[in-house]
């Protein structure tokens, strides 16, 4: 098959990517192309061909070989380019964690913290969540405009995990310019190594603080679990830290912000809502397949030639999910391209399938679901300050948020 190479870093793409998908899907099931980074991949776009990859363990986690230019830590975890530029060992302290390593080392990693994250867990967090969603809204008391995104959709999770782990929520505002620049990856630009470098020395400095005065929290645990019963390194200890700040915040920041988007775009679909509370749950659902937060699963590596309907992918070569073009498929979802906040049970891959599922997946629908109740109740004249067209989309091949959401309270 031949076929051009697509340039998933263009800015064009990027801005508005499900055309350029639905193109894709039509025309063969996977495409070749250059990652922002400069690496060739394979981007699988269908969804049952990404619900298959996503479940094939021909297609691995195992680090790229050296010098490919993507084994870099972080950046891997971001789905984007090393910091070719970063201090030794900064890799390794981000990227020996769950989402980056295959079997049995994910199954010990995710084992070790899963019981934190289960439903009965999750579910015991809905009073202070919904205390910390009426206070964010208490501080816009009186305003008349606001950007949604910087006063209540990033804070918010920001909060709930930095609460959760066990850690100050104060830096808050260095931690968003750092994990924006991780998400990011190689179109950070020279802010990558810094900013990496600035997460590593963050986490090593709370993990000093939290072994000198232990707690009752998720942090303190996972130190004891390191330091009394050596079932996880150091390295794996500050990676599990790093992953579960980025991955549970950035994620859940777009969810609120791009289901707030889609609501008040036509307003018709924020007044059915208000009116019938009863939609909230699918609706939740039907934003994270329509607009999910998080565009492309992490790399995979063929480690054995894939086939792919007519397509081999040969071994050894990095392959690209693309988790909003598989929900946005016409052969699995009717009308795909409209939104129906009462849609029945989508299914959809906006949190990933197999061993690398969602972790925080019950904490994140909690959230939003707290998240939009507070804003109907508080804000029933919600409504977009700019016309929707000139809303950006950050770039990034990973996630999948906008830039600010300005709004008339
Ligand atoms: C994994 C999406 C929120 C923690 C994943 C994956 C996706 C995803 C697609 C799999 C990636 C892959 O297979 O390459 C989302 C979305 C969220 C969200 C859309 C919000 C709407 C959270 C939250 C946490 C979290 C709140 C909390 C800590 C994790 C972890 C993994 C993961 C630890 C790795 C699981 C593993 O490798 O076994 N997430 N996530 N996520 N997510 Fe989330």
């Amino acid at each position: 098959m031949t076929q051009d190479i697509v340039d998933l870093g263009d800015p064009g793409f990027q801005a508005d990517p499900h055309p350029v998908y639905a193109r894709w899907r039509r025309t063969g099931p996977v495409r070749r192309a250059v990652l922002p980074s400069g690496l060739n991949a394979w981007v699988i776009t269908r969804y049952e061909d990404a619900r298959r990859a996503l479940t094939d363990p021909r297609l691995s986690k195992r680090a790229y070989p050296m010098g490919s230019g993507e084994a870099a830590g972080g950046s891997r975890t971001a789905g984007a380019a090393p910091a070719a530029d970063m201090a030794p060992g900064i890799g390794a302290a981000i990227s020996k964690h769950m989402l980056a390593v295959d079997p049995p080392d994910h199954t010990r990693l995710r084992r070790l913290v899963s019981a934190a994250f289960t439903g009965r867990r999750i579910e015991a967090l809905r009073p202070r969540i919904e205390q910390i969603a009426t206070e964010l809204l208490d501080d816009l008391d009186g305003r008349e405009r606001a950007d949604l995104i910087d006063a209540f959709a990033f804070p918010l999770p920001i909060q709930v995990i930095c609460e959760l782990l066990g850690v100050p929520a104060e830096d808050r505002d260095d931690f968003r310019e750092w994990s924006n620049a991780v998400v990011a990856g190689s179109q950070a630009g020279p802010k990558l190594a810094p900013a990496l470098e600035a997460m590593v020395k963050y986490i090593h400095d709370l993990l000093a603080e939290r072994r000198a005065r232990p707690g009752d929290d998720l942090l303190s645990g996972l130190i004891q679990v390191r330091d009394a019963e050596d079932r996880l390194t150091e390295d794996e200890l500050s990676s599990m830290v790093f992953l579960l700040l980025v991955a549970g915040h950035e994620t859940t920041v777009n969810l609120i912000g791009n289901g707030t988007y889609l609501l008040l775009r036509d307003r018709a679909e924020w007044d059915r809502l208000r009116a019938d509370r009863g939609l909230l749950p699918g609706a939740i659902e039907e934003f994270l397949r329509y607009e999910g937060p998080v565009e492309t699963a992490t790399f995979r590596i063929a480690t054995e030639d894939v086939a792919i309907g007519d397509v081999t992918i040969p071994a050894g070569d990095p392959v690209v999910v693309s988790l909003l073009s598989a929900n946005r498929d016409s052969d699995q979802y009717p009308d795909a391209d409209e939104l129906r906040l009462d849609r029945p049970n989508p299914h959809h891959l906006a949190f990933g399938h197999g061993i690398h599922y969602c972790l925080g997946a019950p904490l994140a629908r909690l959230e939003a679901q707290i998240a939009f109740t507070a804003l109907l109740d508080r804000h029933p004249d919600l409504r977009l300050d700019v016309p929707a067209e000139d809303l950006r989309w950050r770039p990034g091949l990973l996630l999948r948020g906008l830039d600010g959401l300005p709004v008339r309270l």
